[in-house]
Parts: C-alpha cells; sequence; structure tokens
C-alpha cells in the first residue's frame, strides 16, 4: 500500500476521519494542516490534541492560513469555537514538525517519484496547500498514487452556498487549479456524506457497549456535536458521514458501491454559482476524468466507525 498524507482543516469530523485511519490500519504517514472549519492554528492544534487522544506520533506540518484569492471564511458555526465542538482535550500534546506543509508536500513527492514511489492523498479541508503545490513544481505529480478528495458536489446542492460545498467554496481557485491536473483522483462529494448517517439511537447504543477512556469521551463529543448541528438543520436525529467517509475510501476502496466517472470543473464567476463543481459525465469540460463516489456499503462505514470510537492507543 502507499504511504498517505492527510490534508485537513481540524474540524469535528476531520478528528473523527483521523481516528478512523488510525483505528483501521490506514494511519496517515503525515498530516498536513489548512485553514478551513477554523484558523489554521486551531486546525493544527486540534489535529495535535486528536493524536494525543490517539496515542499517535504523526508529523504534523501547518499549510495555508488563507484561500489563493478570495478573503477567508469559516464554518465555527458548526464545529464550535474551538473546532471540535468542545471535544474535552487531554493535556498534552506536542509540537507540530514544521511550519512549511507545501514544501513538505514538494520534497515528500519529488523525492517518491525519484524513487519510483507514490504517495497518496486524502484532503478533507480546502484544496489550498495542494493547489500551491502543483502550482510550484508541476512535477510533484508523478509522486502522487490515488487523489481523495472530500468535497463538492455531484448534483450541485451545496452546503455553504445553494450551489457549493464548504471544501471548495472556501478556495475555490484552488480548487479548479486541482480538478484541472492530471492525478488519478476520487471525489466523495457533499450529497453522498449527506445520505451516509446513523442515526442518534444506534450512535447511543454503540457508545454504551463501550468502556469508559479519554478516546470515547473525546470521540462522543465530536458525534454529539455532529447530531447537534444536523438537529439544528433538519431535526433530525442522526450523523452524517463527512471526512470519515473519504477516510473509509482511503482505508478500503471496495466500499464503493456505486461511482460516476465525469470531468469536473469549478465555477469561478462571482454570484450564485461561485464555488460549484460543474460534473460532465460526457466529460466535455476539458478536465481530467475523475470518479465520483455515489454510494458506499453502509455496514461497513459503521464498522470502520465503531473501531476508531474507544481507546486507541494500542493500535496507534
Ligand atoms: C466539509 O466541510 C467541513 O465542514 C467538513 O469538515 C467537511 O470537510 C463538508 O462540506
Ligand atoms: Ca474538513
Amino acid at each position: 500500500q502507499n504511504r498517505l498524507i492527510l490534508d485537513t482543516d481540524g474540524g469535528v469530523d476531520d478528528a473523527q476521519a483521523l481516528l478512523l485511519l488510525i483505528a483501521n490500519g490506514r494511519a496517515p504517514d503525515a498530516i498536513t494542516t489548512v485553514f478551513g472549519n477554523v484558523s489554521l492554528a486551531s486546525a493544527t492544534r486540534n489535529i495535535l490534541t486528536t493524536l494525543a487522544v490517539a496515542g499517535a506520533d504523526i508529523p504534523v506540518y501547518g499549510g495555508a492560513a488563507q484561500p489563493l484569492v478570495q478573503p477567508i471564511i469559516d464554518a465555527t458555526h458548526i464545529h464550535g469555537e474551538d473546532g471540535l465542538g468542545g471535544a474535552p482535550r487531554l493535556e498534552v500534546f506536542g509540537d507540530p514538525h514544521g511550519d512549511d506543509a507545501v514544501q513538505f508536500l514538494r520534497e515528500t513527492l519529488l523525492q517518491a517519484a525519484m524513487d519510483g514511489e507514490k504517495v497518496d492523498i486524502l484532503t478533507i479541508g480546502p484544496l489550498t496547500n495542494l493547489a500551491l503545490v502543483l502550482h510550484l513544481e508541476p512535477k510533484v505529480i508523478a509522486g502522487i498514487g490515488r487523489l481523495i478528495i472530500m468535497g463538492g458536489t455531484l448534483n450541485g446542492r451545496g452546503n455553504t452556498t445553494p450551489a457549493a460545498e464548504f471544501n471548495i467554496y472556501a478556495d475555490p481557485e484552488a480548487a479548479s487549479i486541482v480538478f484541472g491536473s492530471d492525478i488519478e483522483t476520487v471525489v466523495v462529494p457533499w450529497e453522498t456524506c449527506a445520505t451516509h448517517q446513523m442515526q442518534g439511537q444506534e450512535i447511543e447504543e454503540m457508545f454504551a457497549g463501550v468502556g469508559d477512556s479519554a478516546g470515547k469521551r473525546f470521540s462522543q463529543a465530536l458525534a454529539n456535536q455532529s447530531r447537534e448541528i444536523v438537529k439544528s438543520y433538519t431535526g433530525m436525529d442522526i450523523m452524517r458521514f463527512v471526512d470519515p467517509l473519504a477516510a473509509a475510501v482511503a482505508i478500503d476502496p471496495a466500499i464503493v458501491t456505486r461511482s460516476l466517472t465525469a470531468s469536473v470543473k469549478v465555477a469561478l464567476a462571482p454570484g450564485i454559482t461561485r464555488g460549484m463543481t460543474v460534473v460532465d459525465p460526457s466529460r466535455r469540460l476539458g478536465t481530467p476524468p475523475v470518479v465520483l463516489v455515489e454510494a458506499v456499503d453502509l455496514d461497513r462505514m459503521k464498522e470502520l466507525y465503531r473501531a476508531s470510537v474507544g481507546e486507541l492507543r494500542l493500535s496507534a
């Protein structure tokens, strides 16, 4: 299996996705952080605290603090002021390994290309870090295996604007660079995430069967924040698998039960469609085809999630 780099904006479901990877045998070899759900500084801190909860020693590199062109937006109204919905933190967590994620990506991917290796990349935040490295050094593409992106929409139903999903809307120019690059890409779009859910009752039962630990308390707080937010928007007591769904695809590609191959272009013009991913199965957009995930095996998804919500220290 290829090495894996996780690029994340450190929100509630980013923490869940990271725990999922660690618990299910696909711990990232390195993590790069980006502004997004919260500020870059909070994203980095949240990832370090999640690693502390998991007892995992993985190098973290801080990356872009703002989008390429437009002003910054965040989603603290979804993820809480601290970005983790106030989840209880462990006192001790280390420092980031470095503060130049783009340089780290450049060196790592070029080295991999020289060694005839490939590194998979999983992005669950805005695509700014990846866009910067692709712009700086297009040769890095030779070192990238599979790119898995949580972001965009399949049918133009956004979560941040009517047409745009957060990770793309937060930096459309960056997303446009990435979708224009010839990389083997799997996209996990918003609508797919929104329809893969776990009922509140089922979550309660799951946690009731897990012994008390820092990991459990942390995971439960993340799940509760997720449920609260969905409830405030829809009235339903459910948790949606968002970033964890993309993590599951990185862990087990066979989890995908239905997908669509299409070219994708990001709408950049100002106005109501800015940040929308236009998807064309007839591939007339002039961008390389990508695979868009439409459905996954939900039982398998829940199984991977269950494995990640208890005491992780031994498996990390
Ligand atoms: C994306 O935005 C964030 O809120 C989530 O972490 C996810 O990456 C969903 O649109
Ligand atoms: Ca995220």
